[in-house]
């Protein structure tokens, strides 16, 4: 059975972004991979976190992902900086990965934006700790959203670096897996730019945590174009607007957006916006109800995150070590 690998940052509230893009996949796979889970709160703090809000957010984080179906007995959730292997294998890729790599990482170049010279460290070796937080289980599969595809070829470029600087065949190639139509969902305030946790505006994401009056109005207020939904994929050319509601709404009914357009094509956006809320309420609702009840006992989700821990580093201890002696480290 091929091992599954893929983490989520808790930066604040889980957003629809996340769950169609990754933990809906993550959800479903777990059928056929054994997968690791991870609440990466190391990568949540390369930007300011206040100390007490990231753990009431790991714990939130966590709670979240078992309500949208994680299975923390057959798999593992865990959170990262309880499991040491991932900053020693990270250690050792900042040594392997080059400066000119990471200067070409996108995510970096639009976080760090015109502020460079003030940005903290950890958020340009960000991607060394991802191919670490993967590798260090030698995990082959990477569900994750589009946004991070070049991370993962990142990942790749180290594992074999360090295979051939080590002259050895140690580390796997990474498969991303990029699924279904709402691989990138954006902004419902601008069809351009994706949606996010970290966007300034409320009304531009829906959050897991939103109540069917959020939802609606959320949806209500999305920018659309005056031209009813075409009745071919085509049609979706140049309108990123119309082409980000259908893909949501393809991905919650399991379809594709030709699916959407077979049943919705000529209609006008008020008309969709109704069908497109109805869906997210019925399908976000009982998510958020569970999340809040499990969050009503936070030692319950602590004990599944410890439990988590313990048994991923047991598959991470011996893969570390070796790395370690393959690098050459006196074990004393
Ligand atoms: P993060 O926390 O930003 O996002 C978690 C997952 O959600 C996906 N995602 C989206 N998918 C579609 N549309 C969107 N608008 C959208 N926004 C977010 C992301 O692609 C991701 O799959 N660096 C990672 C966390 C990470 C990781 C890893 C992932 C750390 N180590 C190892 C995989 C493997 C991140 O910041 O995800």
């Amino acid at each position: 059975m091929q091992r599954i690998f893929s983490g989520i940052q808790p930066s604040g509230i889980p957003q629809l972004g996340n769950y169609l893009g990754a933990v809906r996949n993550w959800v479903a796979l777990q059928d056929s991979h054994e997968c690791l889970y991870c609440v990466v709160d190391l990568h949540a703090i390369t930007v300011w976190q206040d100390p007490a809000a990231l753990a009431q957010q790991t714990r939130e984080l966590a709670a979240s992902l078992l309500a949208c179906g994680i299975d923390p007995k057959g798999h593992i959730l865990f959170n990262q900086s309880a499991v040491h292997a991932h900053l020693r294998l990270a250690w050792i890729f900042n040594c392997v990965a080059r400066m000119g790599w990471l200067n070409r990482m996108t995510q970096f170049k639009e976080k760090a934006g015109k502020d460079r010279e003030n940005v903290s460290t950890g958020l340009f070796t960000y991607p060394n700790l991802m191919a670490a937080d993967i590798l260090v289980y030698h995990a082959t599969r990477v569900p994750v959203g589009d946004d991070q595809r070049q991370h993962l070829e990142l990942a790749n470029d180290i594992a074999q670096k360090f295979n051939r600087d080590y002259g050895v065949d140690f580390f796997p190639n990474i498969e991303p897996m990029i699924m279904g139509p709402a691989a990138r969902v954006m902004s419902l305030r601008d069809g351009t730019k994706k949606m996010s946790k970290s966007d300034p505006s409320e009304q531009s994401r829906i959050n897991l945590t939103d109540g069917a009056d959020e939802i609606a109005l959320k949806i209500r207020r999305a920018k659309t174009d005056p031209e009813p939904l075409p009745s071919e994929v085509e049609g979706l050319d140049g309108r990123p607007e119309a082409r980000n509601l259908t893909g949501i709404y393809a991905a919650l009914t399991d379809t594709d957006h030709a699916g959407v357009l077979r049943e919705h094509g000529g209609k006008g956006f008020g008309d969709f916006k109704k069908a497109l809320t109805d869906l997210l309420v019925a399908k976000l609702g009982p998510i958020s109800e569970e999340t809040r009840r499990l969050l009503a006992d936070p030692g319950t989700i602590e004990s599944v995150l410890r439990d988590g821990a313990r048994r991923a580093e047991a598959l991470a201890t011996p893969i570390v070590e070796e790395a370690e002696r393959l690098v050459g480290f006196l074990k004393v």
